[in-house]
């Protein structure tokens, strides 16, 4: 088994090397780790953001664990030298289409949701989210017009990117409550309206399954009205980015949230994949101590589960995790006062509980 660990930028080295404490005491039977520079640091060590090096290792690798790229001090390089090129890179080149990021409430920190207690407590959701389409991959560019510089990014999705992201969504509504919400713009976007026509063909073959289509702004709406209504949500690669943010804030911070971005590569284990937290790269507090590692921890959960086949270890770490919340070990996202390594420490004595 070969984990390939990309820390990046800001406090990604923080929250990577908390979870690589708790891989450590796993101590799995035949485990190699390899190490590789994405993001800023890559830039000014490589002078790329996403080394040929580092993608050879991810191409070698099970699975990878990423931490977050991403640093200002970059952000007059020209687009394809910045930070988010690693990222963006690693899940084109890898084939990395469908991004999973589940969002549920934490048993006790209701209180701490922007939302009203009783109300964060029924949000447990999935968002699936495209991840190598979309106006993320569609051509760009400047040109003149006569209001002056104008900038243009096409947006578009083709039945085939929508079909097999829709039969990802489709299987993992089936292992939740069989309900799944299409989000899109139909109204307005005609990359939507082959999206819903692409999704409603694609329902055909899952009879079990309860679809609804809404549109992304109603969608923003009722997510903060009644997140309880949805359970699995497919969208584009925009909206999905946008949702899931929101998802996180309303669960109660976005260093609690992990994602799996999965292709179709399998290994002898599972399903080669990606696997980092929702959150950046939050340069405001690296190298304090201050970041919150559940996130990363609960990314290398995810990993042993679709990529090394160990639901047991998964689900042993995500019951260390609600454990340290629920004896309220948090750190300055969720008004506490527990460092990064304290909240690794926590985890690591929670895991044999
Ligand atoms: C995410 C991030 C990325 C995205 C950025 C860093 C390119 O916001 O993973 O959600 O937009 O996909
Ligand atoms: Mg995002």
């Amino acid at each position: 088994m070969k984990i390939a660990i990309f820390p990046g930028d800001g406090i990604g080295p923080e929250v990577t090397a908390q979870a690589r404490r708790v891989l450590d005491a796993l101590d799995l039977p035949g485990l190699t780790l390899f190490e590789g520079d994405v993001g800023a640091i890559a830039y000014r060590r490589h002078g790329h953001p996403l080394p040929q090096e580092t993608l050879e290792m991810a191409r070698a690798a099970d699975a990878v664990l990423f931490g977050a790229v991403g640093d200002f001090a970059c952000d007059d390089l020209p687009r394809e030298l910045r930070p988010e090129q690693a990222i963006l890179g690693l899940r084109s080149e890898l084939g990395l289409f469908a991004n999973l990021r589940p969002a549920a409430g934490f048993p006790g920190l209701e209180h701490l949701s922007s939302l009203k207690p009783e109300v964060a407590r029924s949000i447990d959701l999935l968002v699936v989210r495209e991840l190598n389409g979309d106006v993320y991959f569609g051509d760009k560019g400047e040109r003149t017009s006569a209001g002056g510089r104008e900038g243009w990014d096409a947006m578009s999705y083709n039945e085939d990117e929508v079909r097999r992201i829709a039969h990802v969504a489709f299987r993992a509504a089936m292992g939740r409550s069989k309900r799944l919400t299409s989000v899109d713009k139909a109204n307005v976007l005609e990359t939507s309206r082959i999206w819903r026509e692409t999704v409603i063909e694609v329902a055909k073959k899952y009879p079990d399954v309860t679809l609804d289509h809404m549109y992304v702004d109603n969608a923003a709406m009722q997510f903060v009205k009644s997140p309880g209504q949805f359970d699995t949500i497919v969208t584009g690669n925009l909206f999905g980015d946008i949702l899931s943010d929101q998802a996180s804030a309303c669960v109660g911070s976005i260093g609690l949230l992990a994602s799996a971005s999965l292709g179709e590569r399998q290994t002898d284990y599972g399903t080669f994949g990606l696997y980092e937290p929702i959150h950046g790269s939050a340069p405001d507090i690296a190298g304090q101590g201050k970041a919150n590692p559940v996130a990363a921890v609960l990314s290398l959960a995810m990993l042993l589960r679709h990529s090394l086949g160990r639901e047991e270890d998964a689900v042993r770490i995500e019951r260390a995790v609600e454990g340290i919340l629920a004896d309220g070990v948090f750190g300055g996202d969720l008004g506490g006062s527990a460092s990064t390594s304290d909240i690794g420490e926590a985890i690591l004595a929670r895991l044999d509980s």
